[in-house]
C-alpha cells in the first residue's frame, strides 16, 4: 500500500473485528467477534459409541486425542513423539479405575474440564447466563483435520446453548504447538464468560519442576523454580500489558532436566494484555496447565451468535533438555509469527538517544551524536521521547503527535537529513496509547480515556491510557502517526507503553481484551500502509514482550537497565522464549543510570554483542580509547550478527559466578561463545567451561575474539598455552563439549568471546 495512504485506505472495513455504537460510548460488543452463526454441526456419525482418536504429529511433537462424537473430547498426550504409538494404545494404558470415596466412575474432564465434566479440579470454561447454565458439559460434534498437523474439534452443549471449537496446530518445522478456543453463545440470553483457558493441557506427571517467570522495571525475566507441589500454583496478570513482574509463560522440567538433556517444555500465552496462567495438581493424580486471558467482571459477555476466541496458546515439549525447548520456540517465532520485513536485512546496530540527552532535546547535540554514532557504527538512530508538542519533561505532551515548534522550529529535517547522510535509518519514539492530562489531546478530549466510573484513576507516572477501542481515538492516532512515518520517511517507531491499565473500562464495562486487539490492529494498520516500517515493542523496558506483540513488531526493548553485569540475567531469562535477534540490547553509559555500578568498555561492549545490539550513552563522554573498544566490538557483532542472529542459541550451564552462553551455526561448522566472568569465584581459579551444540566428531580452531587485550591476571596462561589471541588452536568436538576449557583467571566483569570454527 502506498506511503500516503489514509487510515480509511489502511484499514479493513471490520476494523476490530466488532462494530462500535454510533456514539462515544463503547457496548459490550467490542470484546467479541460478530460473525454470524458458527458452522452447522456435523450430525453425530454411526461411530458414535466407538472411539475415535486423532493424532497430530509434526516437528517432534505427538499430540494425542480421544475425539469420539457425541462424548467429551480429550488430550492424551502432548509431548515428544513416541513414533508408532497410536492414541488408542494411551487410551488403553491410562485406563483407571474408581476409587474409594470418589464418584463411581473415574471422571476423565474434557479439553475444557468444564464444570458439567463433574472433575473436581478448577474448569478451564467457566461461563454462565446470569447464574444459570453454568454446569455446562460439551460434546463433540464436529471433526475437521486439515492433514497431520491441524484439526478443529467442535462441540455443543445443548442443555446451556454453549458451543466451543478448539483449534490446534503443529509447526511440522518445530513441533510447537498452537492452540485457541472459541466460544459461541446460541441462545438469545446473554452468556458472561468468567474464564475461558485456551486449553486444559495435560502435563507429564514427570515435569515436577515449574519455572516461572517474574521481575520488575529494569529487571525482566528473573526466573523463579517452584518446588513440587499438590494443588494448584496461579499467576495472574492484571497490568495490561504483558507486564514486568508477571509473564505469561512458564517452562517445567523433571528434576534430572537440565539445559541439554532431559524432558522439557515450555508454555506461553501470545497475549499482550491481562492474563492466567495455572498448573494444577489434582487429587486424582493428574497435572494439567491452563493458560488464558484474565477479564474484568462481565467484560466478555456474548449475545446470540457472539463468540470470543482465546489468545494462543503457544507450547513446546523436547526431550534434550531446555535449550532445544528455546531452540523450538524461537524458531518457531522466527518462522511463523515475526513478519518477513524483520528479515529483509541484518538486524541493524542502534543508536537511541534516551540515556545521552533525556528531555534535553537540541538539534544541535542531536546531530553531534549522531555523526559520533555513526563514526563507530550504528546503522540506525532512534530518537527517543521528547522530541514532540510539550514534551520537556515526563508529565506533559503525551497525545500531541506534532513535532514540537519550541524545540525544533524547522521541524526534525536537519536532524533526520543528517542521519541519512550518515548511512543510518531514521527511528522515533512514540507512546501510542497514552495521554497526558498536560496536553492539547487531553485538553480538547478529557473523556477519550479508558477508566470506571467512580473509581480514582491511578496515578502512574503522570499519564492516562487512551481508549483505543474507540474509532476517533484509533484514527487520530493512526493519521498522526503515518503523517510523521510519510513526513520524514520514518523506518522505524519505538513503540513505549509506560503505564499499567489498572481500570480499563470503555462505555461502563471492561475492555482490555478490545483495547489489546485495538492496539494490534494500529500496529497492523501502520505496517500496511508503510510496507517497510518496523516496530520495536517497548512497555517501560521489557514490559510487552509476547508473542502476540511480536506479530506486528520486529524488536523487543528488553529492559530499562543497561548495567552489563545485570543484562546477562536479563538477557538469560527472555532467551527461554525469545531469540537474540528480538531482544534489543545496548551499551549503556560508563556510569550505569539505574543502578550507579560502573564498567570498563570491554565489558560493557561485550555484554551487547549477544542480541540486537545498540547502543544507548553520550559518546561525546567517552575516551578516545573506549570510542575505538566500542567501534571494534559492533564490528565484531557485525562479522558475527548472522550466527547471532541466525543459530541455535545455547545456554551453557553456569556457575554462581559466570553466565556462558553461545551460538552455533546449524550445520555445527562455526560457534561464536560468551564467557561473563560476573562475580571473583570461590577456588583460586575459575572451573573449565564447557562449550555446546558442537559436531563432536568434527574438530574446532578456538580462537580468543574478545576483549583485545589479553585479560589475564598472570602469565603464562592458557591464552599463550593454546595461542588464543594468535590464530589459536584446534580440538575435537567432544574435547570442547566433554572436558572443556580452562578460562584465564581474570577481574570480574570481563566477558571472553570464544570464535569456533570447524576445520573439517
Ligand atoms: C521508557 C522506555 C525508555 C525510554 C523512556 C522514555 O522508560 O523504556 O527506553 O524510551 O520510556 O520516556
Amino acid at each position: 500500500m502506498a506511503n500516503n495512504a489514509t487510515s480509511d485506505d489502511a484499514l479493513p472495513d471490520q476494523r476490530f473485528d466488532f462494530e462500535h455504537g454510533g456514539d462515544d460510548a463503547v457496548s459490550s460488543e467490542l470484546a467479541v467477534h460478530h460473525h454470524g452463526p458458527a458452522p452447522a454441526a456435523d450430525p453425530v456419525d454411526e461411530a458414535q459409541g466407538e472411539h475415535q482418536f486423532i493424532a497430530l504429529r509434526g516437528g517432534g511433537t505427538f499430540v494425542a486425542i480421544e475425539a469420539t462424537k457425541g462424548a467429551r473430547p480429550i488430550i492424551l498426550y502432548a509431548g515428544p513423539d513416541m513414533p508408532g504409538t497410536a492414541p488408542s494404545e494411551l487410551a488403553t494404558l491410562a485406563v483407571r479405575q474408581h476409587a474409594p470415596g470418589t464418584a463411581a466412575v473415574p471422571l476423565r474432564g474434557s479439553m475444557m474440564n468444564e464444570v458439567g465434566t463433574g472433575i473436581s479440579g478448577p474448569s478451564g470454561l467457566i461461563a454462565h447466563r446470569g447464574g444459570q447454565d453454568w454446569a455446562i458439559d460439551l460434546r463433540l460434534v464436529m471433526i475437521e483435520q486439515r492433514g497431520e498437523h491441524e484439526v478443529t474439534l467442535c462441540c455443543e452443549d445443548t442443555n446451556t446453548a454453549v458451543a466451543v471449537c478448539h483449534t490446534l496446530s503443529l509447526d511440522p518445522e518445530t513441533g510447537v504447538l498452537t492452540s485457541s478456543t472459541e466460544i459461541e453463545n446460541r441462545a438469545d440470553s446473554e452468556l458472561q464468560l468468567d474464564w475461558a483457558a485456551a486449553l486444559c493441557l495435560p502435563l507429564d506427571q514427570r515435569l515436577e519442576r515449574i519455572f516461572s517467570f517474574t521481575g520488575r522495571w529494569s529487571g525482566e525475566f528473573a526466573i523463579e523454580e517452584i518446588a513440587p507441589f499438590q494443588g494448584s500454583i496461579v499467576r495472574e496478570n492484571k497490568a495490561g500489558r504483558t507486564s514486568h513482574d508477571v509473564y505469561p509463560g512458564a517452562f517445567a522440567g523433571t528434576p534430572a532436566t537440565s539445559e541439554d538433556s532431559g524432558l522439557a517444555a515450555g508454555f506461553h500465552l501470545a497475549w499482550s494484555g491481562n492474563s492466567r496462567l495455572r498448573v494444577d495438581r489434582h487429587s486424582d493424580g493428574r497435572a494439567l496447565i491452563q493458560i488464558g486471558e484474565m477479564s474484568f467482571p462481565g467484560e466478555i459477555s456474548l449475545g446470540r451468535d457472539e463468540s470470543y476466541r482465546t489468545p494462543d496458546l503457544i507450547a513446546a515439549w523436547s526431550r534434550d533438555g531446555f535449550n532445544d525447548v528455546s531452540q523450538r520456540l524461537h524458531d518457531h517465532l522466527c518462522n511463523e509469527v515475526l513478519d518477513k520485513r524483520s528479515f529483509a536485512k541484518p538486524r541493524p546496530v542502534h543508536y537511541n538517544t534516551w540515556e545521552a540527552v533525556y528531555f534535553d532535546h537540541d538539534e544541535a547535540t542531536l546531530i553531534t551524536l549522531a555523526e559520533h554514532a555513526a563514526a563507530v557504527g550504528a546503522e540506525r538512530y532512534v530518537l527517543d521521547d521528547g522530541w514532540f508538542g510539550g514534551r520537556r519533561h515526563e508529565d506533559a505532551g503525551l497525545g500531541d503527535w506534532w513535532v514540537s515548534d519550541a524545540v525544533y522550529p524547522d521541524g526534525l529535517h536537519a536532524i533526520v537529513k543528517r542521519v541519512k547522510e550518515l548511512g543510518m535509518e531514521f527511528g522515533l519514539w512514540f507512546e501510542p496509547e497514552m495521554v497526558n492530562p498536560d496536553s492539547d489531546l487531553f485538553r480538547a478530549h478529557p473523556d477519550w480515556v479508558l477508566g470506571a466510573d467512580g473509581v480514582d484513576a491511578v496515578p502512574f507516572r503522570g499519564q492516562f491510557t487512551l481508549d483505543l477501542t474507540r474509532r476517533e481515538v484509533f484514527d487520530y492516532l493512526f493519521d498522526k502517526i503515518t503523517k510523521l512515518v510519510t513526513e520524514y520517511g520514518i523506518a522505524y517507531i519505538k513503540w513505549d507503553m509506560n503505564r499499567d491499565t489498572n481500570y480499563p473500562g470503555s462505555g461502563g464495562r471492561g475492555a482490555m481484551h478490545a483495547q489489546t486487539q485495538a492496539v494490534y490492529k494500529l500496529m497492523e494498520s501502520l505496517r500496511a500502509a508503510h510496507p517497510d516500517l518496523e516496530i520495536e515493542s517497548c512497555s517501560s523496558g521489557g514490559g510487552r514482550a509476547d508473542f502476540g506483540i511480536l506479530r506486528y513488531s520486529d524488536r523487543i526493548w528488553t529492559s530499562d537497565n543497561n548495567d552489563a553485569r545485570t543484562r546477562q540475567h536479563i538477557m538469560r531469562g527472555g532467551s527461554q522464549f525469545l531469540p537474540l535477534r528480538v531482544l534489543g540490547n545496548h551499551v549503556g553509559p560508563k556510569k550505569c543510570h539505574i543502578t550507579g555500578r560502573q564498567f570498563a568498555m570491554h565489558f560493557r561492549v561485550a555484554s551487547a554483542i549477544f542480541g540486537h545490539m545498540g547502543m544507548e550513552l553520550d559518546l561525546r563522554d567517552e575516551s578516545e580509547a573506549d570510542l575505538e573498544t566500542l567501534k571494534a566490538g559492533i564490528a565484531l557483532h557485525k562479522k558475527h550478527r548472522e550466527l547471532i542472529h541466525g543459530g541455535h542459541f545455547l545456554r551453557l550451564k553456569s556457575t554462581a559466578t559466570t553466565n556462558m552462553i553461545g551460538c552455533v551455526a546449524r550445520d555445527q561448522s562455526e560457534g561464536l561463545f560468551s564467557y561473563a566472568k560476573l562475580e571473583s569465584e570461590l577456588n583460586t581459579l575459575p572451573d573449565r567451561m564447557m562449550f555446546g551444540g558442537l559436531d563432536p566428531a568434527r574438530h574446532y580452531r578456538v580462537q580468543m575474539v574478545w576483549p583485545l587485550a589479553n585479560p589475564s591476571l598472570s602469565t603464562p596462561s592458557i591464552i599463550e598455552a593454546a595461542k588464543l589471541l594468535e590464530g589459536g588452536t584446534t580440538f575435537s568436538g567432544a574435547a570442547l563439549m566433554g572436558y572443556g576449557i580452562q578460562p584465564p583467571l581474570t577481574f570480574p566483569d570481563t566477558c571472553l568471546i570464544y570464535h569456533l570454527e570447524a576445520t573439517d
